[in-house]
């Protein structure tokens, strides 16, 4: 091993300076093999023409099913000319752009520098034709990727044939040929997508002034419905926070019947996020749902609409500076846990049932910053708190502003949210906890009282387990809960009576059935009014699962296969009854 201890200075002499060079393969690797997905290879295409200052972008796909197959994107942005193909085009990697952060009233959306690159994701062959603005000069430059694969090239190396043109002074843009695709596009299925993903390119209700993406697709291939930002206005209810400063959450709650709630929440812990606003509209699909909620009708034709717009544009989607940053909200990216919630508690609104926005600014959030890949941002404490931000929003706002609004359907829960003007205080999980929603159906309510902490944990672990349709391990928990509570009652009540909750000989708690003749034979003792009768019935009640619980506890056979099988114990009244004994001692 060298020690630099060992240099001795006379003998250092300066040589030539070794410098990086790079291998060809690096546009496939920033390519093909970064920009790996061929709908956001696309739409990078895309952001680059809003960079340049287009007010018009055409995608063509009309040609991709002839023998040639090409896909042409074209705009009337401010063009490249040469000295910008030279340092900007032709520089990869160049931070150019993260340097100024806008161009015009235009705030940049590049800023990685290799979006360009999804022309050789998308094809072996591109073609660019640059015009720029007030020059009478146009070029052309003809790239074929596969000159780069050769094993020896380097990338300086290689010359990719340009040429130039006169043009007439007012024509400016530029134009992308790509040929030879790289994926198939010929089908319903991968245009249906594409056109989806530049629907939602941009938030539905801020329409961009002065940016208008055209698309040619082969007509009979593709129908994707277009979304009009009035569509939203047939939400049954929309949701709007705003966060500020990390701890202030102001929101909007309004229905279709026009009612609405406004407030702010302060929140325990600085949410390490910037600023950012969230947008929910909550949809029912089906007449008879809408109708329970709302009270009036909802036509076949709406119903129809409004699922048919669902299927297509649901989801909860972040925008950074109104440009959509994906996979966020695709049908697959449950990224707030949305599903999971709803399968809990039917007050939360399931990804399909819902259109969502998360607006982020690069200049308020410049902590989330997206992968190289451009799939997802690089996951932070920022934007794990952005997510814990929409969490609230919908926990701790939606759902309980919605059950109140749905008192009548719900059975009135309790009014947890203040009415508007004064702030209130939120408490936010610390960062990386999951907010678990509590399941609604519960097999036990034991009520968060108990003297043996355990019971709130069990209780849980038994609801959980029913929810999840495990009632053989839900049964067990339920026997081992009911137990306790006798045995608690007892112990309490005859303190000094040990025999009644322990075996003194064998120096163990009684079994299950003597606990119980025990307490049922002490009743005449518990002399707060009714607490007599609450025993008498807890012991009618108990029968069937004192015996069944037995038997299913030791006999190889015996199995439940239904959660609804459950039912038959009456596990909550009998719960519920001692929860009062116990409570009356
Ligand atoms: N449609 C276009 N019109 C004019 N210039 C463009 C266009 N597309 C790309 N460019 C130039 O090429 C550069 C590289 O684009 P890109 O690789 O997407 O990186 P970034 O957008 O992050 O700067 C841009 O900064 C811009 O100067
Ligand atoms: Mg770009």
């Amino acid at each position: 091993m060298h020690n630099p201890k060992d240099i001795k200075n006379f003998s250092e002499k300066s040589v030539e300076p070794l410098r990086f060079d790079v291998s060809g393969n690096l546009i496939r690797k920033f390519g093909r093999e970064s920009i790996s997905n061929k709908n956001v290879a696309i739409l990078e295409l895309i952001k680059n023409s809003y960079d340049a200052k287009a007010t018009k972008i055409e995608i063509d796909f009309s040609s991709v099913n002839t023998k040639e197959g090409m896909i042409a994107v074209s705009d009337n942005g401010d063009g490249m000319d040469y000295s910008d193909l030279k340092n900007k085009w032709m520089r990869i990697a160049n931070p150019f752009k993260s340097k100024k952060s806008k161009n015009g009233d235009r705030i940049f959306i590049g800023e990685k520098g290799i979006g360009r690159l999804s022309a050789e994701s998308l094809a072996r062959t591109a073609t660019l034709f640059s015009l720029p603005k007030g020059a009478y000069t146009e070029y052309k430059i003809i790239f074929d990727w596969e000159k780069y694969q050769d094993e020896n090239a380097l990338i300086s190396d290689i010359g990719n044939p340009t040429f130039e043109f006169k043009k007439k002074k007012g024509d400016h843009g530029i134009r992308i040929e790509m040929k030879d695709l790289n994926h198939d596009w010929n089908n319903a299925e991968t245009q249906t997508s594409l056109l989806t993903d530049i629907n939602l390119l941009n938030p539905l209700n801020k329409p961009m002034r002065d940016f208008r993406i055209a698309t040619k697709f082969e007509p009979s291939l593709v129908v994707v419905p277009k979304i009009k930002k009035e569509f939203l206005n047939k939400a049954v209810y929309s949701l709007k926070t705003k966060l500020t400063g990390g701890t202030l959450i102001r929101y909007e709650f309004s229905s279709i019947n026009k009612k609405k709630k406004e407030g702010n929440l302060q929140t325990t812990r600085k949410l390490k996020c910037g600023d950012a606003v969230f947008e929910l509209f909550f949809f029912y699909k089906s007449p008879k749902y809408f109708e329970q909620a709302i009270g009036k009708e909802m036509s076949q034709v709406e119903s129809r609409e409004i699922s048919k717009m669902l299927d297509y544009y649901s989801g909860i989607k972040l925008y950074r500076d109104n440009f959509r940053v994906k996979p966020y909200g695709d049908a697959n990216s449950d990224w707030i846990g949305l599903d999971i919630a709803a399968h809990n508690n039917s007050m939360y609104p399931r990804n399909d049932a819902l259109i969502g926005m998360v607006h982020i600014s690069k200049s308020k959030n410049s902590s989330i910053v997206d992968t190289t890949t451009r799939e997802g941002v690089i996951f932070s404490d920022e934007f794990q708190d952005l997510i814990t931000f929409v969490q609230v929003s919908i926990h701790k706002i939606f759902t309980d502003l919605r059950s109140e609004f749905e008192s009548h359907k719900t059975k009135a829960r309790k009014k947890k949210l203040p009415k508007g003007g004064k702030t209130h205080i939120v408490s936010i999980p610390s960062p990386g906890t999951k907010i678990i929603v509590p399941p609604v159906v519960n097999l036990v309510e034991i009520g968060g009282k108990y003297p043996e902490n355990f019971y709130n944990q069990l209780q849980d672990e038994i609801n959980i387990c029913y929810e999840h349709n495990h009632p053989n391990a839900a049964f067990f928990l339920c026997r081992k809960m009911v137990e306790n509570l006798v045995f608690n009652i007892l112990e309490k009540k005859f303190p000094s009576r040990v025999d009644l909750w322990y075996d003194q000989k064998y120096k163990i708690r009684h079994k299950f059935s003597i606990l119980i003749k025990n307490l049922y034979d002490e009743r005449s003792n518990f002399n707060k009014p009714n607490v007599k009768t609450y025993i008498e019935k807890f012991n009618t009640e108990v029968g069937l699962f004192r015996k069944e619980a037995n038997t299913k506890a030791h006999n190889v056979f015996e199995y439940l296969c239904d959660k609804k099988e459950l039912n038959k114990f009456k596990i909550k009244d009998l719960v519920q009854l001692l929860v009062k004994i116990f409570d009356n001692i």
